[in-house]
């Protein structure tokens, strides 16, 4: 199988690899560069178990080839504490008990962050596209 180099920034870090074409942002990310902040569920779409935020936008990292990933800024949880300090999203969902088992909350607390990033008060405010 062909390498191919991709780079992006991750959680504010600078990545260069090579990886297999064909690779899923999700596999490069747990396998290669060692984020497991992102869970692998279905691998088909469906869980969202891998969400990431890509340049802005929610993504399910499984469906996503890390290839075309190049000069994107990408943000899982395990970015979002800022010197050890909890984000305000993971705290709510530690101190509410909304972890469940725990395998999906990554993905729950990426999909809640980018709904407030686009919408800060989704009970008030239209969703901004
Ligand atoms: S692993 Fe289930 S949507 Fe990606």
């Amino acid at each position: 199988m062909a390498k191919v180099p991709v780079q992006f920034t991750l959680n504010g870090s600078e990545k260069a690899e090579f990886i297999d074409s064909g690779t899923t942002l999700l596999q490069a990310l747990r396998d290669k560069i060692g984020d497991t902040s992102p869970k692998g569920g279905c691998h088909q779409g469906t869980c969202g178990a891998c969400s990431v935020i890509i340049d802005g936008e929610l993504r399910l990292s499984c469906l996503t080839l890390a290839e075309t990933c190049n000069g994107a800024t990408i943000t899982t949880t395990s970015g979002l504490a800022e010197g050890g300090v909890l984000h305000p999203l993971q705290r709510a969902f530690l101190d509410t008990f909304a972890t469940q088992c725990g395998f999906c909350t990554p993905g729950m607390i990426m999909a809640a962050k980018a709904l407030l990033d686009h919408t800060p008060n989704p009970s008030r405010d239209e969703v901004v596209e």
